[in-house]
């Protein structure tokens, strides 16, 4: 039983599967709310990479992170194959692994070609473990250890650095026999329409260097031979859907190479950092990666023309675009509560543990009833979650069937900076996560246990058995 609109539109979960456009074999992952392999079978079951969600909640519990492995890869050679249609030059898309970075994620990325960019020595060290190249792996981070920075360079990882201090640290643990390899941060001084603690490119950022110490840092980089300086890197935001900003930007890194030239600095690789947004819900519209590569290819190409200079090798680092609408995450539904004339809240059995987002950024979210696909939307709830602040609360006024305890609820677009921002609040163990492809499924992150959360805890000898 489907309800029908006056227009005909069908008003059910259904409504979110891909679109198959007869135009395009290859629908742009970031352009979707599910992923590409979302089907419905038996009338009501929603089914991800052929398998059937519910049965793998009840085979790996709930929450579970679900991870598409078709579309994430989808994307993948998305962005590889624009770059190599539209840019004439040698280019290499990095995967912005802070959106979701473990020893799967980072081996599915590295076997597409892609190379990893890294922020943390956990996520080098996770990087390296799943056996990625350190020719392609690039340290980010505003204020690196003095033991990142030895890691790095002892892996042979390419460093972008970020500020004066961190040059002055690779200069002093530098072996003069083998310069590091390094890239520049940059500061551009660009504005971009997204939440402001997710804008990095705007002058007032704590991240790169002031472009206005250009003639200093080029000038300091030049005489260390400790320092090789390949490239100059910048970052303007995250979920940005404007194309112009990026333009913006591909001109001014432009006249950085132009202007290391006079240094005597030879700067072969521009990296224009990530930030293609993508459908959260479906007013949203974000580029296709397609457009958004040309977008930039051109640009550069054209800058590059007009400068006269030699096309540098051209490195992105998406992140949410590649991974975000590859994952789902399933969770069971509890109790609800009906407050009369105000709202209904139905609970969840994870939140802001697993999903920090709403909360921090006021996020929205869609969501559907994995065992209810194609019941009609009849009501609109408050999807709360369960931890003990009144804040913890997944979706505002979701539209969905009537629910029940025990159903299975599937929030969209969560491969992103969900599980990369997890936490323990209230001592919730963090979920597991599954891959799924073709039917089969395989555990990629175990669910963490009561024991794993008292691992690293110690208690003191003197407050044991305590009456
Ligand atoms: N490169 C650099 C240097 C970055 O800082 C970031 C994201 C990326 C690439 C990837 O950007 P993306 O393609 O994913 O937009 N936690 C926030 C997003 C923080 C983004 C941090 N940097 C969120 O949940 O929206």
């Amino acid at each position: 039983m489907v309800s029908t609109h006056p227009t005909g539109v069908q008003h059910s979960g259904s409504q979110y599967l891909p679109q198959r456009h007869d135009t395009s074999a290859n629908p742009s992952p970031n352009q979707e709310l599910l992923p590409l392999t979302a089907r419905v079978h038996h009338h009501d079951l929603l089914e991800i990479g052929g398998c059937d969600v519910t049965t793998l909640v009840e085979q790996f519990g709930s929450p579970l992170y679900i991870l598409d492995e078709e579309t994430l890869r989808s994307a993948c050679q998305q962005y590889r194959d624009a770059f190599k249609q539209y840019y004439k030059g040698e280019s290499q898309v990095l995967y912005a692994s802070k959106a979701w970075n473990c020893l799967a994620v980072c081996a599915i990325a590295a076997s597409e070609d892609l190379g990893i960019d890294v922020v943390s020595g956990g996520e080098l060290y996770t990087a390296l473990q799943a056996g990625v190249s350190p020719q392609k792996i690039y340290l980010h981070g505003n204020n690196k250890s003095r033991e990142e920075l030895i890691l790095a360079i002892a892996s042979g990882v390419t460093i972008v650095a970020d500020n004066w201090y961190e040059l002055h640290t690779l200069v002093e643990i530098a072996q003069p026999a083998q310069p590091i390899r390094i890239m520049l941060r940059l500061t551009p001084g660009i504005e971009c329409h997204t939440h402001e603690y997710i804008r990095t490119g705007h002058l007032d950022s704590k991240f790169g260097f002031d472009p206005n110490d250009l003639d200093e840092v080029f000038t300091f980089v030049s005489q260390q031979s400790a320092l090789n300086c390949v490239g100059v890197h910048a970052h303007i935001g995250s979920q940005i859907f404007e194309r112009q900003p990026h333009q913006d930007l591909a001109v001014v890194m432009v006249q950085w190479l132009r202007d290391a030239t006079k240094y005597g600095l030879k700067i072969t690789e521009l990296n224009v950092g990530g930030g293609l947004g993508i459908k959260y819900i479906e007013s949203d519209d974000p580029p296709s990666i397609e457009e958004w590569v040309k977008a930039i290819c051109e640009v550069i190409q054209e800058a590059c023309a007009a400068e006269n200079l030699p096309l540098p090798k051209l490195l992105s680092e998406p992140g949410r675009s590649l991974i975000a609408t590859a994952c789902v995450t399933a969770y069971t539904i509890g109790s609800s509560k009906v407050i009369a004339e105000i709202r209904t809240y139905v609970a969840i059995d994870g939140g802001m543990s697993d999903n920090p987002r709403p909360i921090t950024y006021q996020s929205v979210y869609r969501a559907v009833i994995a065992n209810k696909m194609s019941s009609p939307l009849t009501q609109t709830v408050t999807i709360a979650g369960k931890h003990c602040e009144s804040g913890d609360i997944l979706i505002k006024n979701a539209l969905l069937p009537k629910t029940e305890a025990g159903d299975i609820l599937v929030v969209m677009g969560t491969g992103a900076y969900n599980y990369s921002m997890a936490s323990n609040y209230n001592r919730l163990p963090r979920p597991a996560a599954v891959v799924v492809a073709n039917g089969e499924a395989n555990l990629i992150l175990q669910r963490e246990t009561y024991e794993d959360l008292i691992r690293q805890d110690r208690l003191p000898e003197r407050l044991k058995n305590q009456e």
